[in-house]
């Protein structure tokens, strides 16, 4: 049995016995310089991980034999010249090599950090059957900032979680520290991810007092030597709800030194604190515009504040409320891009992919590209708060490529998001992904045991933002589940082609937020005619008599003059824009004839109903998967599947019943008996 608590982590003998017969012969013990916490760490995990994966007794050892696994900073034993200089302070090398004529593999970097992530890349090279004979891999991750961002509110519960209650047990801490603490921040680590803001984006004060830092603080002891830096979400009126001050203006000298005070404090507590996230004005938050100062006013304050202490300020772009009858696409790239060059070094403006909210399929946000003199770092979400809650098999890493391989065209051809985000066209060099986390204190941490290959894609993307989809799915399948090519193809198809059966079955061709209202669940594009005349806006398909979609070409509401001209074109003609994103930027009539020949009803339809045979498919190729995993996983799985089938027929005959009553149009022949 396996109940998925050890996520990719599932460390299991070589099922291969030629390949397992060579790695115990390659491998004979581990070697490891120094002891510091993280070391100690690496010692922990070797231990385990070794004898398991391979079927022996391994030690740790005092000298260097045949068959060690050398793990050292520092301290050279071949002439690596510059290479590791050129690793940083979180790259690493691992090389087949001759010591004293003994062949070893050495795994070394700058730092104990470097190190760990050498560790756990070796580890994987095991357990997904990779030869070792001739290692020559080094590794530099692309971004710096690599990060969780957890909506956890302190009484327990998760903003737009599906797996549990928080994993910070609040009410034990500081005194009870639960050893699930340690795994998690061995889970980031394993991947790559170095910083976790813990709570929630909106964010109850309260964290930052007395009252909690200590507690907070117990979480970053054990977070440290995993490489893992605590973050704050913070709230802008801070100064007024715990300060008793009278207001929060970032200009006003004593909420300046309310700051100061407060994040000295925080520094006490925990030295290595990583800085603050802010989402303000923004939904109902406060933030600098309530004192008729802008997002760069309030930015600055605290990226000062912070400064001395090396600290960043996070300061997310999701904002929409700066009129409730501008089309909510436009806002955040009209908020913020006149603000480009006015953010302190220390600032990153955080972006979510899309210009709306993680929708199944957006465009990519126009601020990427949009601000080349400030550092911009993405927001994705690992949560399925628009996919299909835990309930769902949706693997994101493929709509989270789709954004890091747009174009933006900022500075010419190859302008890719992903090298925006790496800071290549941009003059401020700090960089960033976070993932707004789908872990809960459910026992397999994500609530579906595939979720967790979401987790595990979000630091993969943010150590490579080039990294390919199929590739972290192949790694992640090997790793979690099994080697056994029977299990690998047919999990890998059902993953890589999991988020685009989502879209046919909940919004294709562009269609976008028409979930239900306030859950996001199940269908309800028919929210749009509630009375809610300042979410007039949100729900934009814009069904009538003639036809479906959102105008945002030039003759609408003109969101495509904020790409660039060759990709603003694209998208403003009908003829090019692509199809997947036809109804985003166009107000389409039903009888609009498709590339396939298709009416637009009729494309519409067969979308949807593809949906749904795509999950069935997807069904039965489960089904043969049994022979090959634990009968846990297997069922749990399957019961799942259940769910999403249910649920996917739901939103396709929700959404071409309520559709048709505007196209007035037959459902397209064959497709006639819904089922
Ligand atoms: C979405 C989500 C909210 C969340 C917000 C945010 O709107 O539904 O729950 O607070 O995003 O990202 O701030």
């Amino acid at each position: 049995a396996n109940d998925g608590y050890d996520l990719w982590l599932n460390y299991r003998t070589i099922e291969d016995a030629k390949l397992l017969a060579q790695y115990q012969k390659n491998f004979t013990g581990y070697y490891i310089e120094g002891n510091s916490a993280t070391m100690q760490a690496i010692d922990t995990e070797l231990k385990k991980a070794l004898p398991l994966l391979l079927d022996k007794k391994i030690d740790k050892v005092n000298s260097i034999n045949d068959g060690s696994i050398i793990i050292s900073t520092g301290k050279m034993y071949i002439d690596l010249g510059n290479e590791l200089q050129s690793v940083g302070k979180e790259g690493f090398i691992i090389r087949s090599v001759t010591i004293n004529k003994k062949k070893c593999t050495l795994i070394t970097a700058n730092t104990d950090i470097g190190a760990m992530y050498g560790v756990f890349h070796f580890l994987k090279l095991l357990q997904t059957n990779t030869p070792t004979d001739k290692l020559s891999i080094t590794s530099v991750p692309k971004l710096d900032l690599r990060l969780l961002n957890h909506w956890d509110n302190l009484n327990g519960s998760i903003e737009r979680g599906y797996a549990g209650k928080s994993l910070w047990k609040w009410d034990e801490l500081p005194g009870v520290v639960d050893p699930r603490y340690t795994d998690y921040a061995r889970a980031n680590a394993s991947i790559g991810i170095n910083g976790a803001v813990i709570n929630n984006v909106n964010s109850n004060p309260l964290i930052m007092t007395e009252e909690y830092l200590p507690k907070v603080k117990v979480l970053a002891d054990v977070f440290r030597p995993y490489g893992v830096k605590v973050y704050l979400s913070i709230s802008f009126s801070a100064p007024i709800r715990l300060g008793g001050l009278k207001t929060a203006d970032p200009l006003d000298p004593e909420v300046i030194k309310w700051w100061q005070a407060k994040t000295a404090e925080i520094y006490k507590y925990i030295p290595d604190f990583g800085g603050y996230l802010v989402k303000a004005n923004s939904e109902g938050q406060p933030g600098p515009q309530d004192y008729g100062r802008n997002h760069a006013d309030g930015a600055n304050m605290l990226a000062k504040v912070l400064k001395p202490h090396n600290g960043v300020v996070m300061w997310r772009a999701f904002v929409y409320n700066s009129s409730p009858t501008e089309d909510r696409v436009l806002q955040a790239y009209d908020s913020f891009k006149p603000l480009d060059g006015d953010f302190d070094d220390n600032v990153l403006v955080q972006i979510k992919n899309g210009p709306i909210d993680f929708q199944p399929r957006e465009p990519f946000s126009p601020l990427f590209g949009a601000m080349p003199n400030t550092s911009l770092m993405m927001e994705f979400q690992v949560t399925q708060e628009y996919l299909g809650f835990a309930n769902h098999l949706v693997f994101l890493a493929p709509l989270y490529e789709e954004v890091l391989d747009s174009d933006t065209y900022s500075k010419g051809k190859g302008s890719t998001v992903a090298k925006v985000i790496e800071g290549e066209l941009t003059t401020k060099k700090l960089t960033g992904m976070a993932g707004v986390s789908n872990i809960g204190n459910s026992r397999n941490w994500c609530g579906h045991p595939f979720a967790q290959s979401n987790w595990y894609a979000l630091g993969r993307l943010a150590w490579d933002p080039e990294a390919s989809s199929a590739d972290i799915a192949n790694d992640w399948i090997r790793m979690t589940f099994t080697n056994t090519e029977a299990f690998i193809n047919p999990v890998e198809d059902i993953m890589l082609n999991s988020r685009e059966t989502t879209v046919n079955y909940m919004t294709p061709l562009g269609l976008h937020h028409i979930m239900g209202y306030a859950s996001h669940r199940g269908p309800g594009p028919w929210v749009d005619r509630a009375a809610q005349p300042n979410w007039k806006s949100t729900y934009y398909h814009r069904a009538d008599k003639d036809g479906v979609g959102f105008d945002r070409s030039t003759t609408g509401s003109n969101a495509v003059s904020q790409y660039f001209p060759p990709v603003r074109d694209k998208f403003n003609s009908l003829e090019t824009c692509p199809e997947n994103l036809l109804l985003w930027f166009h107000h389409v009539p039903w009888t609009y004839e498709m590339k396939s020949g298709n009416t637009l009803w009729d494309e519409m339809c067969y979308h949807y109903y593809d949906g749904v045979k795509e999950v069935r498919n997807m069904q039965k190729t489960w089904e043969g998967m049994q022979p090959y995993i634990d009968s846990e996983r297997f069922e749990k799985v399957k019961t799942l599947m259940e769910e999403q089938e249910w649920e996917a027929v739901f939103w396709r005959n929700g959404c071409v019943l309520y559709f048709q009553t505007f196209s007035g149009m037959p459902i397209p022949k064959g497709l006639e008996k819904p089922n």
